[in-house]
């Protein structure tokens, strides 16, 4: 019998041949916010490696919204040449190019993980960074992030929308909006990060305004018949911190505003979180998301093995499921799982030698 993520999943007018997603993760190999062949050959080579859906890394809507400087960005029209030809690649690989599209808010503004993933001063290339409220992510940061103002969210609300019209051009058939592991959008969710006074603060129908008005603008570019995923981070895992609950109710509204998936994470956004990491850590708020708010979910997070992946889908408490180390382990993975699994997959003509 097939198995369960070897079978496809319909979403809208998009049929995933398979359950498996590659996770979006940020390379840190652009210059100036262009793609360049090391995308094309990274998330190329996971298309050919069997993946159903490849999210492209965390996409930065402005010059500013970047985590680091070597981000990819898509806050202008030249970008969209280079991200055009990784999604026809993608697309001549039978698999389907989603992207995520992203603000770092106070998390930006740092030096590339191999160079130490440090706050870059003004003087190092730094640039100023916004938050929901000024209140940075370390004690001693050399500036604080400013809060931003109606016009500073309005301009935010306003790329988001011209970076989706970029992304279609492009030719992506996923859209994400990162909503998770602290950065802008989870910054005005979380009471933590979030001490507003005005209506974008305070009570929870106030702090998902934000994201709301987002979700809103893009969905005014993005084609209502290709999908729509929320990453969301579940928990802070830290007290008085957006939780599981808010989670579910946030996710109720984002259904009926017509998201069709989330892409339940957790995390990121306090340095004193406390989280317990184990194989599939996030599963179980991906099931409650899915069972709570009838929508449906990804589930991601120390998910390295194609049995623990199917037992995921059997037991319902998930859609879809992300692969992130593991596929940079192995972009062959899928290929490797249906082999495992005795699924009989199509695999690139170039690779059927290696099937049996
Ligand atoms: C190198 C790297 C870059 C990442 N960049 C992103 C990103 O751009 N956006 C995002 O939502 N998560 C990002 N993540 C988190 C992953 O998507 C994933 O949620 C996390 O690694 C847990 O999954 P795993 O245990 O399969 O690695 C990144 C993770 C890694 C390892």
């Amino acid at each position: 019998m097939a198995s369960l993520l070897f079978s496809p999943l319909t979403i809208k007018n998009i049929t995933l041949k398979n359950r498996i997603t590659i996770s979006p993760m940020c390379q840190y190999s652009a210059i100036e916010g262009f793609a360049n062949d090391w995308h094309l050959v990274h998330l190329g080579s996971r298309a050919s490696g069997g993946a159903g859906l490849i999210i492209q890394e965390a996409t930065a809507i402005s010059p500013e919204a970047r985590i680091s400087p070597s981000d990819l960005g898509i806050w202008k029209d030249e970008h969209i040449q280079k991200l055009k030809t990784i999604t026809e690649y993608i697309v001549s690989q039978n698999s389907i190019p989603g992207i995520q599209l992203a603000h770092a808010g106070r998390k930006a503004s740092v030096s590339i993980p191999w160079e130490g993933n440090k706050k870059l001063g003004f003087d190092q290339g730094g640039w100023q960074t916004v938050a929901a409220s000024a209140i940075p992510y370390h004690d001693n940061e050399p500036f604080l992030p400013e809060a931003l103002d109606k016009k500073g969210i309005q301009k935010v609300i306003s790329d988001f929308k011209t970076a989706t019209k970029r992304a279609v051009e492009a030719g992506y058939q996923v859209m994400e909006i990162h909503g998770a592991h602290g950065y802008l959008l989870h910054q005005f969710l979380s009471p933590l990060t979030n001490i507003r006074t005005d209506e974008y603060g305070g009570s929870f129908e106030n702090r998902i305004r934000f994201t709301l008005e987002i979700i809103a603008a893009v969905q005014s570019e993005w084609p209502s018949d290709l999908p729509l995923f929320v990453r969301i981070s579940a928990t802070d895992w830290a007290e008085g911190g957006w939780n599981p609950e808010e989670s579910v109710k946030l996710s109720e509204i984002l259904k009926e505003k017509g998201v069709d998936l989330i892409d339940v994470s957790s995390g990121g956004l306090v340095s004193h979180q406390k989280i317990e990491l184990k194989p599939g850590y996030q599963v179980s708020f991906a099931e409650k998301v899915k069972k709570e708010a009838s929508i449906l979910t990804g589930a991601v997070g120390l998910i390295t093995e194609a049995k623990q992946a199917e037992a995921i889908l059997e037991t319902g408490q998930a859609d879809l499921v992300l692969f992130a180390r593991a596929s940079l382990r192995n972009p062959n993975l899928p290929l490797d799982f249906a082999r495992e699994l005795n699924d009989d997959i199509q695999w690139p003509k170039q690779y059927e030698r290696a099937k049996i």
